[in-house]
């Protein structure tokens, strides 16, 4: 017992060490709870972001929760935080990860008190810059999410938002909020949830039409394009175009051998 003190005390500093290495959290309206841990190996799992540690009945996220689609590895819960109908605000901490100065994020609707899917944007995918590429607790909060257009909801209606934020290399992290829709006469006061901006925090819009960018993909692609439909086209009339040649030298011939 002893002797196993300083081992779990090493993995129990891990663990906590780790878990400081979190992700993203909504501070409103809330969210399924905590899932910023990461434990197991990599080794237990084979390599699954999820798995069971060998010899025991425990999950294990070795890369951590918040990779896991949807809501990243937890379920809906039953304590819902009421949402007016109209939309309203959301307070997010992007950077309580290393390695999130620049991010794309995506806020996304789920209807149903258990959503089928997660297919509705609310807001469009935006880009922010944070203080630093360290684990930061700078935050934002944008005032008014609307719903997204054409959905209507009554009060009483339940929901899930869904927060994603991409890693600079393109995985995904995962969190959710539940709702229930009540009247937009219950919109808190930003004052009063805490909504503010963190000077730090820089926000742009993500174009799809920023060619810069792409230049060289395009120029590869009108190329492949070129050497794909063209070249063969190129050989197919030259190719014709001898056989007509021969077509018309041999009647000309025969015209001239049996004229
Ligand atoms: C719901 O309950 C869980 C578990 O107690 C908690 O972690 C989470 O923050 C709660 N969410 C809201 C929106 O109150
Ligand atoms: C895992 O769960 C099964 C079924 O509940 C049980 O029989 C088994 O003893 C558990 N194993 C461990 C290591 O806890
Ligand atoms: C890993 O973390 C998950 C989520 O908090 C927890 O349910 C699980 O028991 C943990 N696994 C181990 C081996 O501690
Ligand atoms: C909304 O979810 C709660 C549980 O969180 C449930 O009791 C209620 O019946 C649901 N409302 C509707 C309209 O399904
Ligand atoms: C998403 O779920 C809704 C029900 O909430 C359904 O009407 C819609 O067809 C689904 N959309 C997709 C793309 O699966
Ligand atoms: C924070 O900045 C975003 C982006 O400019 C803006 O939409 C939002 O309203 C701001 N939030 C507050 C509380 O001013
Ligand atoms: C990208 O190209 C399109 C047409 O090729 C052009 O209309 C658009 O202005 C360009 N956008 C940028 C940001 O250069």
């Amino acid at each position: 017992m002893i002797g196993h003190f300083p081992l779990s005390a090493v993995l129990c500093a891990l663990s906590l060490l780790l878990g400081a290495q979190s992700h993203m959290m909504i501070n409103y309206p809330g969210s399924h709870g905590w899932n910023l841990v990461t434990n197991g190996t990599v080794a237990d799992t084979d390599g699954l972001s999820m798995g069971v540690a060998p010899g025991t009945n425990e999950t294990v996220y070795p890369y951590g929760m918040q990779w896991q689609f949807p809501c990243g590895g937890l379920p809906i819960t039953q304590n819902r935080t009421n949402w007016p109908v109209t939309g309203g605000p959301l307070a997010v901490q992007p950077g309580l990860q290393a390695r999130h100065s620049e991010a794309m994020m995506w806020v996304n609707l789920g209807l149903g008190t258990v959503p089928a899917n997660y297919s509705l944007i609310m807001v469009p995918v935006f880009r922010i810059t944070g203080p630093s590429n360290e684990e930061y607790h700078d935050g934002f909060c944008l005032s008014h999410v609307p719903l997204p257009q054409g959905v209507t909801v009554n009060p009483g209606d339940n929901a899930t938002i869904q927060v994603i934020e991409t890693a600079k290399q393109g995985a995904s992290l995962y969190t959710c909020v539940d709702i229930t829709f009540v009247d937009s006469s219950q919109t808190p006061s930003l004052d009063s949830i805490g909504c503010t901006n963190s000077s730090s925090i820089g926000f742009s819009t993500v174009s799809w039409e920023d060619n810069s960018s792409w230049a060289w993909y395009r120029s590869g692609q009108t190329i492949g394009l070129g050497l794909g439909l063209g070249l063969p086209l190129v050989i197919a009339v030259a190719v014709l175009s001898y056989f007509l040649w021969k077509a018309r030298k041999q009647i000309k011939t025969h015209k001239r051998l049996s004229g």
